[in-house]
C-alpha cells in the first residue's frame, strides 16, 4: 500500500519502492514528522511520540518537527506560513482538522478557526519513481481578507544533525558549480530574489552525512518553481535538521479574499540509501516524465556565436547549407531577426521581421532550411522590451517599474510585467502569429536580465511567473508540435518548474568544453541530459580564449543534448568531416544519453580524469576525458556501473574490439592511457 493510515487514524505512512515517509498527529494537535528514510514494513509499528516542554525556553511547539509550522505561539524556528490578518495581528494556530486519502494522494487538513485559515498539505506517492511530491493549498475560510506574507511549499526533517547541504553556486557563464557545506549552526539559506531561479543557486536541497556517488544516505527535495525561491536548512538543537522549500518570502505578499485559495508550488522529494547516483536517477526519471513532450530532442545548429545580432537571410542560408550535411536536424536563428535589432539597444518588443535583413520575410529562409532536410527554429525574448521601440512608446505602463523612480535598464532592456493579462495576451498573440505564419518547430525563449523595481505590489513577482507559465502553456496547447527551449542569459532558468512547461534548457553561455565539464556535472545532479543543451562552438572559445580540440568539444557536448554553434563558414574541411562523423555517432547513441541512467564515474575540479557513463537497456556509452596531461601521469582505471552482470558487452576502443561480461566491466573495469592535453574517448557498449 503506498499510503497507510494507522487504525487510530493518527499515523500516516507513505511508501515507495525503497523509501518510507511518515508523519503523525501528536497529542498537541500538531502534525509532525516521524520518519524519512528506508522503507518500513507497517504503519502499526510506528508510535506517536509524547512530548513535553523541556524547559520554559524549549516549549513543545519549538520541539515538535512539524510538517508545516506556521507563525505564532512559541515557535522561534523556520516557519512555512505567515499571514497578516484583517485586524492586523499575525498569530496563527494551525491544528489538525481531518485527513483524506484520494488514490495516491494523502491530504492532511489543518485549520485555525480564529484566523479563518485552512491549510491542505498534499502528499502524492509515486511508488515506481521512488519519490513523493508535496504541495500546500492555503484557503481563506473566514469572512475577511488576509494577506499571506510567507507560504513555503513544505518542510522536511531528517532525524540527525551533522548533515551537509549540497547545491550549486554560480554567476553568468559559470552556472551550476556544485558545492557541499556543513549545515552547521544557524541556518543555511539558498535563494533567488531575481524573479528567475537564477545563475546563482538552484531551488533544491540535498542533505547527507558523507555520501558518495555510490554509498550513503541522501535526503533530497527539489522545488518545481522558476521564480524567487527560498531553501532553508536549519539544525534543531534537539537533534534533527529541517529543510523548507518554497516561494521566497522576500518582498512577497499575497492577498487572499474570503473563499480564495493559494497553491504553493510542488516539491518532489526522495531518499537514497545508495548515494548520489541513485538520487540523480530518480530525479532524472521524474523530470523526464514531467516533460510535456517525450520526443527525442533534435541535433540543432544555432547561429548565435557565428553571426551574433548580424543575422541576414543570406548569412543564415549560408550557415544552413553548411549545417545540413553535417547531420543537423534543426536550424535555429538566434537574436537579431526582428524589429530594429542591430545590437542589444533596440528591437525587443517589436516582433516583426526586420525587412532590411529578410526582405521577403522568413519564408524563403524557412523553405530553404526545410528543403535541406532540417526543421526551423527561432529565438524570441518575449518578456522584454527595449526603450526605443514602438511597443514601449505605445505601452509605457506595461513594464515593471516603480512610479516616481527612474526605471533602470540592464542589457538596455526592461522587463514586461507578465502579471498583466494584456501583456500575456500580447505575448501569446505575437507567438501564435509567428507560429501560424511560419513553419517553425522550435522556439528559444530567452530572458536576458533579472526583474527589478516591481512597484507597489509584492505579489507581482509570483504573478509574473504564473504569467510566463500561462503563456507558455497556451502556446504549447495551440501548437503542440513546437518545442520550446528555456534560456535566461545562459542557464538562469534551470529548475523543475521551468521543465514542467518548457522542453529544453540552455545550460550556459559558456561553451568552453573544459568549463562545461564542471557546469554539466553540477547540472546532472538534479536535471536530465535530455534537457541539457550543449553546443560545440569555435576554438579558441569566445569567452575563455581557450583552444580545445574538436573531438574533446564534441564529446563534452554529446553528454547532453547536442547542438552546433560553430561559425561553419570558417570551419576547415577536415573539421567538417569530423563533425559529420561525430553527429552521426551522437544520433546513434542519443537514446542512451537522453533516456539512460547517468553514472558520474570520475570527475571534479580536483580530478585529472572525468568519466561519465550512460546505461540504457542493453546499451551503454562511456565518455572519458583527461583535460591536462600531468607530471607523473597515470592511466585511468575505471570500473563501470549499472550494467547487467550476466550480459556480455561488445565494445571497441580505437581499432580493437573487446567482449566482456558486465561483471568483469563493473568489478575489474577498463584502463585508459591518454597522451597529450584534452584527450577524450567515447566507448559504445552493446550486449
Ligand atoms: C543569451 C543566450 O544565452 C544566448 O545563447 C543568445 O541567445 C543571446 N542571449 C542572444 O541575445
Amino acid at each position: 500500500m503506498p499510503i497507510d493510515v494507522s487504525a487510530d487514524g493518527r499515523v500516516f505512512l507513505l511508501s515507495t519502492k525503497s523509501m518510507s515517509y511518515a508523519c503523525c498527529l501528536e497529542d498537541s494537535g500538531l502534525v509532525a514528522h516521524l520518519h524519512w528514510g528506508p522503507r518500513l514494513p507497517s504503519v502499526e509499528e510506528l508510535a506517536v511520540p509524547i512530548r513535553w516542554d523541556l524547559s520554559p525556553n524549549d516549549p513543545v511547539a519549538q520541539l515538535t518537527p512539524e510538517e508545516y509550522p506556521c507563525h505564532g505561539g512559541f515557535r522561534y524556528k523556520q516557519q512555512c506560513l505567515a499571514a497578516e490578518l484583517a485586524d492586523g495581528t499575525r498569530e496563527l494556530d494551525m491544528r489538525y482538522r481531518r485527513h483524506e486519502v484520494r488514490g495516491d494522494v494523502l491530504v492532511i487538513h489543518l485549520a485555525d478557526p480564529i484566523a479563518g485559515l485552512g491549510v491542505g498539505m498534499y502528499y502524492r506517492v509515486s511508488e515506481d519513481l521512488d519519490l513523493i511530491a508535496r504541495w500546500t493549498v492555503v484557503r481563506n475560510e473566514g469572512s475577511e481578507s488576509v494577506e499571506l506574507t510567507a507560504v513555503a511549499s513544505a518542510m522536511f526533517h531528517v532525524d540527525r544533525r551533522e548533515l551537509a547541504v549540497s547545491n550549486v553556486h554560480g554567476i553568468w557563464g559559470a552556472e551550476q558549480q556544485p558545492f557541499r557545506q556543513p549545515v552547521g549552526y544557524g541556518k543555511v539559506v539558498l535563494e533567488s530574489r531575481r524573479g528567475i531561479s537564477s545563475h546563482h543557486h538552484n531551488p533544491y536541497a540535498v542533505l547527507d552525512s558523507g555520501a558518495t556517488e555510490t554509498d550513503g544516505e541522501v535526503f533530497f527535495a527539489a522545488l518545481e518553481y522558476g521564480g524567487n525561491f527560498k531553501v532553508v536548512a536549519e539544525p534543531s538543537p534537539y537533534g534533527s535538521t529541517s529543510v523548507s522549500l518554497g516561494i521566497n518570502d522576500y518582498d512577497f505578499s499575497w492577498p487572499l479574499a474570503p473563499g480564495e485559495t493559494f497553491e504553493a508550488p510542488r516539491v518532489v522529494a526522495g531518499y537514497s540509501g545508495t548515494g548520489l547516483a541513485t538520487m540523480s536517477h530518480q530525479l532524472h526519471r521524474y523530470a523526464r516524465r514531467l516533460m510535456r513532450d517525450d520526443r527525442s530532442r533534435p541535433v540543432l545548429y544555432n547561429s548565435w556565436e557565428a553571426t551574433g545580432f548580424n543575422v541576414t537571410e543570406s548569412n543564415q542560408r549560408e550557415l544552413a547549407r553548411l549545417a545540413a550535411p553535417l547531420g543537423a536536424e534543426l536550424f535555429v536563428v538566434d537574436d537579431g531577426w526582428f524589429g530594429n535589432r542591430a545590437s542589444q539597444l533596440d528591437g525587443l518588443g517589436d516582433w516583426c521581421v526586420n525587412p532590411g535583413k529578410f526582405p521577403d520575410g522568413l519564408t524563403p529562409l524557412i523553405d530553404e532550411v526545410k528543403a535541406l532536410g532540417m526543421a526551423f527554429g527561432m529565438w524570441i525574448e518575449p518578456e522584454m522590451v527595449n526603450p526605443p521601440t514602438r511597443l514601449y512608446a505605445e505601452h509605457p505602463d506595461w513594464i515593471h517599474h516603480t512610479p516616481g523612480r527612474d526605471t533602470q535598464t540592464s542589457r538596455d532592456q526592461w522587463v514586461l510585467n507578465l502579471a498583466l493579462p494584456q501583456v500575456q495576451e500580447f505575448i501569446f498573440t505575437m507567438i501564435d502569429d509567428l507560429l501560424r505564419n511560419n513553419d517553425i518547430s522550435y522556439l528559444k525563449w530567452d530572458a536576458n536580465r533579472p526583474i527589478a523595481q516591481v512597484g507597489a505590489d509584492p505579489s507581482v513577482w509570483h504573478r509574473h511567473m504564473l504569467g510566463v507559465y500561462a503563456v507558455v502553456d497556451r502556446v504549447t496547447a495551440a501548437h503542440p508540435g513546437v518545442l520550446i527551449e528555456a534560456c535566461a542569459s545562459g542557464g538562469g532558468r534551470i529548475d523543475l518548474g521551468t521543465l514542467a512547461h518548457f522542453d529544453d534548457f540552455w545550460t550556459s553561455d559558456n561553451t568552453d568544453a573544459l568549463d562545461r565539464l564542471t557546469i554539466q556535472r553540477g547540472y546532472s545532479l538534479i536535471y536530465p541530459a535530455k534537457a541539457m543543451r550543449a553546443w560545440v562552438t569555435d576554438s579558441p572559445n569566445f569567452l575563455t580564449g581557450r583552444a580545445v580540440p574538436l573531438p574533446f568539444r564534441f564529446h563534452v557536448a554529446m553528454t547532453g543534448s547536442l547542438g552546433i554553434g560553430m561559425d561553419l563558414r570558417k570551419t576547415s574541411d577536415s573539421d567538417l568531416a569530423t563533425a559529420t562523423a561525430m553527429i552521426e555517432t551522437y544520433r546513434r547513441i542519443r537514446p542512451i544519453i537522453a533516456e539512460g541512467d547517468l553514472y558520474r564515474l570520475v570527475g571534479g575540479l580536483d580530478q585529472e580524469y572525468w568519466a561519465v557513463l550512460y546505461v540504457h537497456g542493453a546499451s551503454a556509452a562511456l565518455f572519458v576525458f583527461r583535460p591536462v596531461a600531468r607530471i607523473g601521469r597515470r592511466p585511468l582505471h575505471v570500473r563501470l556501473r549499472g550494467l547487467d552482470p550476466e550480459a556480455t558487452y561488445r565494445y571497441r576502443i580505437d581499432a580493437s574490439t573487446f567482449e566482456h561480461t558486465g561483471t568483469y566491466l563493473m568489478n575489474h573495469g577498463i584502463e585508459f592511457s591518454f597522451y597529450g592535453d584534452f584527450a577524450s574517448q567515447l566507448v559504445e557498449f552493446s550486449s
